[in-house]
């Protein structure tokens, strides 16, 4: 696996990023830490998280921080070896400073953070969504004085779209503030509205692309066409919530469409789902989510295939 430099850092990362969002059920904590060894001893450098995930519990404004200590531990001795991200804003209680990007809740957050991962800093820490209560400019000088303590080495958006991203490189350069490094948004080959404006702009700006739900919660491993019977420890019969596409004919069509573009590639629409993805220009890392380390294997088999 040859790792991809995030231009403006000093920061290279494997092309494939373990997502962490299942860490906690169905993933418990001894199968985390395995998993966590196990990705890091064959190269993966790179792991996402977020305060508030703590997997299959999780509902709007539960408080989180379950990845993040699982992390915490899986990590020690480890830290170094890897480019740890985290991210701030989405709710994680009732209070009106347990949500959003104002200047309190990212305080406090990362604060939070650091303690669960038991590190100094966070290499990447994302913005997790917009938050339409907070003036950016007010959470872009709060990320700036995260940066400026060395709580947080780079900052990153995610889920914000094209228009939103080009205020904020307005606003950093007219401040001084630090440039965001890195954009997390949904991307998959059942969901390209991305390479419309914002993956052109990310290329033109140099902000490193990173998208998440590649495997489209599982959609684009080809295991739910294989049989009309959902496989027993699958997201869609374990979290149907978490797969809502499952139900809708249209993506049942265009999976069809794809499959038969990878048959004629001579692959599986695993393997080719990932080779597209982390071949299409701009994009740096995929992040990937997994159950197991099997999951994990497929994934840096299926990079092999690729050649990347
Ligand atoms: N920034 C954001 O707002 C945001 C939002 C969501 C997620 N994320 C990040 O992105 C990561 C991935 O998101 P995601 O889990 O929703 O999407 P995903 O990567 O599209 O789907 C992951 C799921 O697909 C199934 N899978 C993976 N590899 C497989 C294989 N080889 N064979 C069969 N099934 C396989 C597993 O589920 P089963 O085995 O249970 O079916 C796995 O949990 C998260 O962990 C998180 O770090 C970020």
């Amino acid at each position: 696996m040859k790792n991809r430099p995030i231009p403006h850092t000093s920061l290279e990362v494997s092309p494939i990023c373990l997502g962490t969002m299942t860490f906690g059920t169905p993933v418990a904590e001894p199968e985390a830490v395995r998993m966590v060894h196990w990705a890091t001893d064959q190269g993966i450098n790179f792991i996402d998280t977020a305060n508030v995930y703590e997997g299959y519990q999780r509902f709007l404004g539960s408080a989180g921080g379950v990845a993040e200590e699982i992390l915490g531990k899986a990590l020690a001795g480890r830290r170094q070896q890897v480019v740890l991200a985290t991210k701030v804003g989405n709710p994680n209680g009732p209070g009106p400073d347990d949500r959003g990007l104002g200047h309190t809740h990212i305080l406090r957050e990362c604060d939070r953070s650091l303690a669960r991962l038991k590190t100094d800093s966070i290499d990447i820490y994302y913005m997790h969504r917009p938050d339409p209560q907070t003036p950016i400019a007010t959470s872009i000088a709060s990320f700036a004085e995260l940066i400026k303590a060395g709580k947080v080495r780079h900052w990153g958006l995610s889920n914000f779209d094209a228009s939103q991203t080009r205020e904020i490189l307005t606003l950093c350069d007219s401040h001084g503030w630090p440039r965001p490094v890195m954009h997390q948004p949904p991307y998959s080959l059942l969901q390209r509205q991305i390479e419309v404006d914002l993956l052109p702009l990310c290329r033109q700006e140099q902000i490193a692309v990173v998208p998440y739900q590649v495997l489209q919660s599982g959609l684009l491993t080809g295991k739910y066409q294989q049989s009309a019977e959902l496989p027993p420890d699958s997201r869609a019969a374990e979290k149907p919530e978490w797969l809502p596409q499952l139900k809708i004919q249209q993506t049942r069509d265009q999976l069809h469409a794809l499959e038969s573009q990878a048959q004629a590639a001579g692959l599986n629409l695993y393997t080719y789902t990932i080779k597209t993805t982390i071949a299409t220009p701009g994009i740096t890392s995929i992040i990937l989510g997994v159950k197991n380390i099997g999951q994990v294997e497929s994934a840096i088999r299926a990079l092999a295939a690729t050649g990347i």
